[in-house]
């Protein structure tokens, strides 16, 4: 059975799809087995971010109305078979089933790690985030509002029972943090109460092309670095921070 990672933040547009797929290739480059599910229905991303949107035939509604079985909507990418990318239908304004869940938990038995991208918003991702992950991943961006709804969406979470969480900070902006411009990062994981998984700048490279297929100058690229050993912290390597450098 799967480590089952939550990707979530209350706010709409953190990062939290970009980092989810970053995660995906970053685990499947270590030669973990990876599932990645997007439950945004009806807006989902994950498809593009993965170089994959020509071939997803079969969805999770397609499961949900038995047209078709899990494996087969379970696409492997084209360069790490190790990694498989479950979508939600492109188009639904459906309620999710009730069956979301264990069909979720299903899509984890003989995987390593199911990443599960969560929408925006406070009902489906807390409800999933709360039954589902064994690790929540909050994502947020330094600014005040971002950070208080982060916290609110944590402390959503978490009445239902104690979980892991971790805090990554997205779209740092490097000459304002240079200059100390931007709220201090200790402040920062005091106010949302989770210790951090890492700290990702403001990349140009990501803004223009999504980060799932990187090429050689990006892989060698600090945000690259920074993606890959918050995976590493995931598989529970001790990776230090290193924020000085950006
Ligand atoms: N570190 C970064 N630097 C620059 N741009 C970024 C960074 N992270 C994400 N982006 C950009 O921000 C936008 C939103 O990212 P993304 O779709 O991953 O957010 P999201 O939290 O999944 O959004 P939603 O809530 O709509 O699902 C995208 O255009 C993405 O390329
Ligand atoms: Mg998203």
């Amino acid at each position: 059975m799967a480590k089952i990672l939550s990707v979530l933040s209350g706010k709409g547009g953190t990062g939290k799809s970009t980092i989810s797929a970053a995660l995906a290739v970053s685990l499947a480059a270590r030669g973990h087995r990876v599932m990645a599910v997007d439950l945004d229905i009806g807006l989902r991303s994950l498809d593009l971010l993965l170089g994959m949107e020509n071939r997803i035939i079969f969805d999770i509604g397609d499961i949900l109305a038995g047209r078709c079985e899990l494996q087969a909507a379970c696409v492997p990418h084209p360069k790490y078979p190790n990694l498989r990318l479950l979508c939600p239908p492109i188009s639904s304004r459906a309620e999710p089933a009730k069956e979301l869940a264990a069909l979720i938990r299903r899509a984890a038995e003989g995987v390593d790690y199911l990443l599960l991208d969560l929408p925006a918003g406070l009902g489906l991702s807390v409800r999933m985030a709360q039954e589902l992950s064994d690790l929540c991943i909050a994502v947020t961006t330094p600014d005040l509002v971002t950070v208080r709804d982060t916290r609110t969406t944590l402390d959503l979470v978490l009445k239902a029972g104690p979980k892991p969480c971790r805090l990554v900070i997205n779209k740092v902006n490097r000459a304002a943090m240079r200059a100390g411009g931007i709220i201090d990062l200790d402040e920062l994981m005091d106010r949302i109460g989770a210790p951090l998984l890492g700290v990702i700048p403001m990349d140009p490279y990501i803004a223009s092309d999504g980060v799932s297929l990187p090429s050689e100058k990006q892989r060698s690229g600090q945000t690259q670095k920074i993606l890959d050993a918050m995976a590493g912290r995931i598989c529970g390597e001790y990776v230090p921070l290193v924020l000085r450098s950006l």
